[in-house]
Order: structure tokens, then C-alpha cells, then sequence
């Protein structure tokens, strides 16, 4: 590491602190216990709390300071929790930044409520933050809830579909995963009053890193490593899910290791004992490579974006974030 990215890490590293802070600050003493227990589960159960970090740095790299944005960073942490609540509900997880996921500990009713609340909260939050363009920042925030309700429901959709073709499997993840990135940075920016060309390339780099984001996130359940990904590992294929490593794979395979593919999209009931089969055959048919090489292309993309922006610190952890990213194991 050199010094530079050093100095960036820590800045990373205090913030994050600070965001931690303040989530379990402001829900500390409600009531009632049975809705508030199981909210202060999930929002202090760490993660890379990289969404309110990309409001920050959108908020820097337009010429605002980090605590003009405090409240709307804390707001978009706890909507992706919410959706990561009823994320584990719908895909049948039991595991989330390496403990049991809420519905497990709890159960589903307590989880989807704890979720319902939670995007009030989120609300909340954001309002506080909001000054002279209120109506444009709720919008664009709504809008987004709106973008990941639509893309779980593709994604739950495809699960049950034969013929996903890879443009609507990136339509699907740029609603469910990219849609909400590029809005922490588009909001981080309109809170500072920026120019319509800066809201445009900030909002422009948190798409395609979220793009980027949800390939790599498709891999790591292929090739990652459980006590690193806090996930468990082969979960896309025990639920039939339309992955990109799984649509290329269709695409590249031959009639004998398309009838092992046809299992899943048949749900056979992929066994976890048979998932390595299945790593094996990404491997060698190749696709394995073709993700990472889609990461990269998307991550190139948001870098792009960011040229037409002023030199400084907001536009250097903008960089930095992409540059580690792509290098991420959980
Ligand atoms: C998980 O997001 C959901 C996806 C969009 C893949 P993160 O990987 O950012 O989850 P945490 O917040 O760090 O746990
Ligand atoms: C993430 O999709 C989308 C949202 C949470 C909205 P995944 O279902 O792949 O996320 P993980 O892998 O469970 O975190
Ligand atoms: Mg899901
Ligand atoms: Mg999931
Ligand atoms: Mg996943």
C-alpha cells in the first residue's frame, strides 16, 4: 500500500466509525423492544457500510463536506438494510455478514416488520439532511426503493424462467443493486448543490460500480470464502438464481454439461455436497474469467465518469473505492 491509499483507508475506516455510531445511536432506547431489538440487529452487524460511504465522497468530490451528509448517509445504510432483511427472507438465507440473518434469529414476521420500519427510518433520516431541493432528493430516493422492489422481483421471476438473456439479467441487477448506488451518489451531490453535469458523473460512477458490485458479488458465491463473504457460499445455485457466471456458462456449455446446468434452472434440489461440480464446471468452461473481466469493464466505466470532476480528495476516494473494490473477498 502505498501512503496515499493508506491515508485513504483510514479516512474510509473513521468514517465508517462515525456511521456506526450514529446507527446505533439513534434507535438506542425504543420502543417497543420486539421491533426495535431485531432493527439494532441487523444495522449493528456490520457490513462495508460502502453505500453511506458513497454519499460521503459524492458530497466531497462536488466541493461539499462530509458533515452536511451525515444524516442522509445513515438513511441510505438503513434502506439497503431493509432490503437486505427481506432480501434473506426471499432468498432463503441463513447467513449474513457471517451470523444468522434476522428472520433465522427472530422469525419472518418479526423481519418483515423490522423491514417496513426500517424504510420509515430511513425517511427520517434523509428529511433531516434535506434543505432547499427536498422534493428532487426524496424523489430520486424513492425512486430508487422503487428500482430495487422492481429488480428483486425480477430476480425472483427469473428463478422460475428457462431463457434469461444477459441484457435482462443486467436490467435486473441494475435495479436491484446498481439503481441504489447510483443514488447514494446522485443525493450525496444534490445536497450539496451541485451542477447538473457533476450530479451526472457521480451518479454515472456509483451505477456502473454497482453494476460491477453485483457481478462480483455473483462470483464471490461461486469462489469466495465463507468466513470472509459471511455468506454461504453456493446459495445462487441451490436457489435457481439466473446468475451471470450461470447464464454464461449456459451459453458456453456443451449438450452433456448443459444437462448439469438444466438441474438447476429445473430446481433438482442441488445438493451443497454437489456445488463444487458446479465451480469446477465455471472453471472450465471459462467463466469464471468472463465475470472478472465484466467487473473490470464496468468498474473501467465508472472510472470514466469521474474525469470531468475537479481534482481533490473526493474525487481521489472515488477512485480509490473502485480500485479496492474490484479487489474485494467479502
Ligand atoms: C449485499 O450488499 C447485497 C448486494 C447488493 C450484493 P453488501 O455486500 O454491500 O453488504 P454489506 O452491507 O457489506 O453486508
Ligand atoms: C442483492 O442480491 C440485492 C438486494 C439485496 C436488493 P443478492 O440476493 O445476491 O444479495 P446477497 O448475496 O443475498 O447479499
Ligand atoms: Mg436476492
Ligand atoms: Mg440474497
Ligand atoms: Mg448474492
Amino acid at each position: 500500500m502505498n501512503s496515499n491509499s493508506e491515508n485513504y483507508n483510514n479516512i474510509y475506516r473513521t468514517e465508517i466509525s462515525k456511521i456506526e455510531k450514529r446507527l446505533s445511536l439513534f434507535i438506542k432506547g425504543k420502543e417497543p423492544k420486539s421491533l426495535y431489538e431485531p432493527c439494532s440487529y441487523i444495522l449493528n452487524g456490520g457490513g462495508k457500510r460502502l453505500r453511506p460511504f458513497l454519499v460521503l465522497i459524492s458530497a466531497k468530490a462536488v466541493g461539499g463536506r462530509f458533515n452536511d451528509v451525515y444524516n442522509a448517509a445513515i438513511a441510505v445504510e438503513i434502506l439497503h438494510n431493509f432490503t437486505l432483511a427481506h432480501d434473506d427472507i426471499m432468498d432463503n438465507s441463513p447467513k449474513r455478514r457471517g451470523r444468522i440473518t434476522l428472520h433465522k434469529k427472530y422469525d419472518v414476521n418479526t423481519a418483515i416488520l423490522a423491514g417496513d420500519n426500517l424504510i420509515a427510518l430511513a425517511y427520517e433520516n434523509l428529511l433531516k439532511d434535506c434543505n432547499a431541493n427536498t422534493k428532487k432528493i426524496v424523489s430520486t430516493f424513492t425512486q430508487a426503493v422503487i428500482e430495487v422492489c422492481e429488480g428483486q422481483s425480477m430476480d425472483k421471476d427469473f428463478e422460475l424462467r428457462k431463457n434469461v438473456s444477459i441484457s435482462e439479467y443486467q436490467r435486473m441487477i441494475y435495479k436491484k443493486t446498481a439503481a441504489l448506488a447510483e443514488m447514494c451518489c446522485s443525493i450525496g451531490a444534490q445536497l450539496c448543490d451541485a451542477s447538473t453535469n457533476e450530479i451526472r458523473a457521480v451518479s454515472n460512477y456509483g451505477k456502473n460500480l454497482g453494476m460491477a458490485f453485483q457481478i462480483q458479488d455473483d462470483l464471490l458465491d461461486i469462489v469466495g470464502k465463507e468466513n470472509h463473504f459471511g455468506k454461504t457460499i453456493g446459495s445462487d445455485l441451490v436457489e435457481g438464481k439466473k446468475t451471470y457466471l450461470f447464464l454464461r456458462a449456459l451459453e458456453k456449455s456443451n449438450f452433456k454439461d448443459r444437462s448439469q446446468l438444466i438441474r438447476i434452472i429445473k430446481r433438482k434440489g442441488i445438493t451443497r455436497s454437489e456445488i463444487y461440480k458446479y465451480s469446477s464446471l465455471y472453471l472450465k468452461l471459462g467463466v469464471i474469467k468472463d465475470a472478472e473481466k465484466e467487473i473490470t469493464k464496468y468498474t473501467k466505466l465508472a472510472l470514466k465518469n469521474l474525469s470531468s470532476l475537479k481534482d481533490g480528495e473526493g474525487k481521489n476516494l472515488m477512485i480509490w473505492l473502485a480500485n479496492v473494490l474490484i479487489k474485494r473477498n467479502k
